[in-house]
């Protein structure tokens, strides 16, 4: 007998699972892509140098297999911005907190240079993104935050399949609107940005609201059971994001790793000191200090980042126990030793199927 299900969303995309998969790796999505689900690559961390050949890569990994990609397009960003002439703007009583925690923490600077170090977010950075993307042979293409009706359009007449994270009926809305023809149910739960609702009371208003459009279920998911649950509820698929970071294939530093195996869901906690925006990470000595009584309220995106990208690098790149800290969603309950993506897709596509039986059991 074989093991999982098919919704018509797979024949659309020509996958064999309805899992989706969000990542920041190329490894993890030819790796979920493999494992017969459908990989979207978030390109929201890369230098626009490294985007070209960052997508030549994954389209020569994948061959015919399916994948997306995924822009995060806040607006109410700066046109073109330089990290420089940015960091000279910013309060000078943020600029004291921060250097103190530097000073506390004892943070050696970041040899590397990375998108955290050298970026802001900008419409100009944004543009090069899109032009990237589109230009790529992507089947999917996603959207987070922001909402660009102009992409979705561009988007389409590449033939490509268009999704947008939404964490409100207003969200599903306005997507639907501009043409959206995937809607990804996001909700309080899931590791990122996020918004008030969680991903069980979200899912059926956005079902509500879709019509013949897609939706699919994302946020606090780890198992095959809440996936058969979502579709149960009328969703397509389940999009999941934190419990890649438990696979080899991530290349997630040790000490972050311990963090994620050894955190339950109260341990992830949605703050405004990683981007700006409200973001559910995994609490760390770092995000603890942002939450202390005498830590100033943090800035607003990009501001933020560009206040304190550069010890988020360096706490990743020097992999600091203390400090070390991600975006991690309430599944972080499914984390609990370093694993394969191959692997991932065996337990959750048995606990699907488990499941199931049990349903037939139970229900009379
Ligand atoms: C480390 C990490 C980074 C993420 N970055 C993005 C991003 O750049 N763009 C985006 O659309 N979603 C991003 N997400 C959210 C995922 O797309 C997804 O909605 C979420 O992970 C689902 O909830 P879960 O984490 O409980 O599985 C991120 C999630 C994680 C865990």
């Amino acid at each position: 007998m074989s093991v999982g299900l098919r919704t018509p969303i797979c024949d659309t995309l020509g996958i064999r699972h309805p899992i989706f998969g969000f990542s920041h790796s190329v490894d993890v999505c030819v790796a979920i892509a493999q494992a017969g689900g459908f990989p979207v690559l978030g390109l929201a961390r890369e230098m626009p140098h490294e985007i070209p050949p960052l997508l030549a890569d994954i389209a020569e990994r994948m061959g015919q297999m399916p994948y997306g990609i995924d822009l995060m397009l806040p607006s109410g960003v700066p046109q073109a911005a330089s990290l420089e002439a940015l960091r000279t703007s910013l309060p000078p009583a943020h600029v004291a907190f921060t250097e103190g925690l530097r000073q506390r923490f004892d943070v050696q600077p970041a040899r590397k240079p990375s998108f955290f170090t050298t970026q802001v977010r900008s419409e100009a950075l944004f543009e090069q993104q899109i032009e990237a993307v589109l230009a790529s042979n992507c089947r999917g293409v996603a959207t987070a935050i922001g909402l660009r009706a102009d992409l979705i359009e561009r988007a389409h007449a590449r033939g490509k399949v268009t999704f947008s994270l939404v964490g409100s009926v207003r969200h599903a809305r306005k997507a639907l609107d501009a043409g959206v023809q995937v809607l990804v149910a996001q909700g309080y739960d899931a590791g990122g940005h996020t918004g008030p609702v969680g991903t069980m009371s979200l899912l059926p208003q956005i079902l509500a609201v879709a019509g013949e459009a897609p939706v699919l279920a994302a946020g606090g998911i780890a198992t095959g059971a809440q996936i058969l649950g979502s579709i149960a509820m009328g969703a397509q698929g389940a999009w999941l994001g934190t419990l890649w970071l438990a696979a080899r294939e991530n290349h997630t530093p040790p000490a972050l790793m311990q963090r994620l195996i050894a955190a339950s869901s109260e341990d992830t906690v949605i703050t405004r000191a990683h981007s700006g925006k409200p973001c559910r990470v995994v609490r760390s000595d770092w995000i603890d200090a942002w939450d202390a009584p005498d830590a100033p309220a943090p800035l607003g995106m990009p501001l933020q980042q560009v206040l304190t990208g550069d010890v988020f690098a360096a706490m990743h790149e020097h992999d600091d126990a203390r400090l070390i800290y991600e975006a991690a969603g309430q599944s972080v309950f499914g984390i609990d030793r370093e694993t394969t993506v191959a692997d991932q897709f065996t337990v959750l596509l048995a606990d699907l199927d488990s499941a199931r039986k049990r349903l037939e059991r139970l229900a009379v």
